[in-house]
C-alpha cells in the first residue's frame, strides 16, 4: 500500500486547511518515509493521544535534525508535556509513529531503554539529591548509567573526573562544587540537573520549562548554557517565557490543541495571527 503524502513540518495529514480557519499544512516536498527516518534524529508522525475521549495530541508531526535546538511553545494544555511523554515512552499514543536515530521504534520501547538509548528528560521541578554536594550529584548521575551496584561505590577514574570537571565548568558551578545541593539557589539546582543529564552523554535533551522561577540573571546564564550546548546535543525546549525563547530559538514549533499550528523563526510565528489568537485571544505573545 502506498503511504500517505505527509507534509513535512506541517500539521497532520488530515489538516487540509479550510472553512473553520484550521491551518493548512506547510508545503514541503514529499520525501519517502525511509529517507525521512534517515534525515531526522527524532521523528514523530501523526501522533494522537486520547485521555477519556479528550485528544491531548491530535495528529502531531515533529521532525528534529541532529544537533538542533528546537523551542516548542503553545498555550497551556496544548500538548507539549504529553509530546515529551510520548518521546520518553511514558505515554503510548493511540495512533502514529515515533522513530529515534532511524531504527529505534520508540513506541515499542520502554522508558528505561529510551533513556539508555540517549533521550534524557528534565522535568520542570529540579530533582537533585539535596543532601549530597554538587559534585556528588554529578558523580551519582554518571555512575547511575551503570547498573551494577558495585560501580556506584567504585572510585572515579581520572578521565571520568576530568569529564565531570568539564561539566561543572560548563554549568558554572565550580564555586559550589562542595556545597550541598539543598543550599543552592533555584537556578543553580536547575543547572546542576542539566549537568547531571549531560553526564549521561545524551543525544537528545528534553527540557520542560527550565527557566520557570529563575531570576533575570539566572535566565541570562541559562541562555548562555543552552547556546553552548547547541550542535553538541539535540535539544527540545518547552518554555512559556517568550523573552527567553526569543534569545535561544532558531526554529520554533507552536503547538495548539495537540497539533502543530505554526513553525519557523520566532519572528515569523509571533507575527502569525493564528498563533496570536491561540495564545491570548488576539494579544501579541511577545
Ligand atoms: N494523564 C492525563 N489524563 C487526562 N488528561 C490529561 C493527562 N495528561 C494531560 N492531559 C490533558 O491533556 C492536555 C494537554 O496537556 P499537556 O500537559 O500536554 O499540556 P501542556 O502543553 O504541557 O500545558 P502546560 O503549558 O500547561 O504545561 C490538557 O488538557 C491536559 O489536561
Ligand atoms: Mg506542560
Amino acid at each position: 500500500m502506498r503511504e500517505p503524502k505527509i507534509a513535512l513540518w506541517g500539521a497532520s495529514s488530515k489538516d487540509a486547511g479550510g472553512p473553520n480557519g484550521e491551518p493548512a499544512p506547510l508545503k514541503l516536498p514529499w520525501i519517502p518515509k525511509v529517507q525521512r527516518k534517515k534525515l531526522y534524529i527524532l521523528l514523530l508522525e501523526d501522533i494522537s493521544v486520547s485521555f477519556d475521549g479528550f485528544k491531548a495530541l491530535d495528529g502531531l508531526n515533529l521532525y528534529l535534525t541532529e544537533g538542533e535546538l528546537r523551542c516548542v511553545i503553545g498555550p497551556n494544555g496544548a500538548g507539549k508535556t504529553t509530546m515529551m511523554d510520548i518521546i520518553t515512552g511514558h505515554t503510548r499514543p493511540t495512533q502514529g509513529e515515533a522513530w529515534f536515530q532511524e531504527t529505534i521504534n520508540l513506541l515499542e520501547k520502554d522508558e528505561v531503554f529510551i533513556a539508555q538509548a540517549g533521550i534524557c528528560r528534565k522535568f520542570q521541578k529540579p530533582s537533585v539529591f539535596e543532601s549530597l554536594t554538587t559534585w556528588e550529584n554529578l558523580e551519582l548521575a554518571l555512575k547511575a548509567q551503570k547498573t551494577v551496584w558495585s560501580t556506584l561505590k567504585a572510585k572515579l577514574k581520572a578521565p571520568e573526573k576530568d569529564f565531570l570537571k568539564s561539566i561543572l565548568e560548563l554549568i558554572r558551578l565550580e564555586p559550589v562544587e562542595n556545597k550541598v545541593a539543598g543550599a543552592l539557589s533555584h537556578g543553580q539546582k536547575q543547572w546542576l540537573e542539566i549537568g547531571m543529564l549531560l553526564s549521561q552523554k545524551p543525544k537528545v535533551l528534553l527540557l520542560d520549562e527550565p527557566v520557570a522561577g529563575m531570576t533575570a540573571q539566572e535566565i541570562e546564564r541559562t541562555v548562555e548554557l543552552l547556546m553552548s550546548l547547541e550542535g553538541e546535543h539535540t535539544i527540545v525546549l518547552v518554555e512559556h517565557d517568550m523573552e527567553f525563547v526569543r534569545q535561544v530559538a532558531r526554529k520554533v514549533t507552536v503547538l495548539h490543541q495537540g497539533r502543530v499550528l505554526a513553525e519557523g523563526t520566532m519572528d515569523s510565528v509571533s507575527s502569525n495571527p493564528q498563533v496570536v489568537e491561540a495564545y491570548l485571544g488576539g494579544v501579541s505573545i511577545c
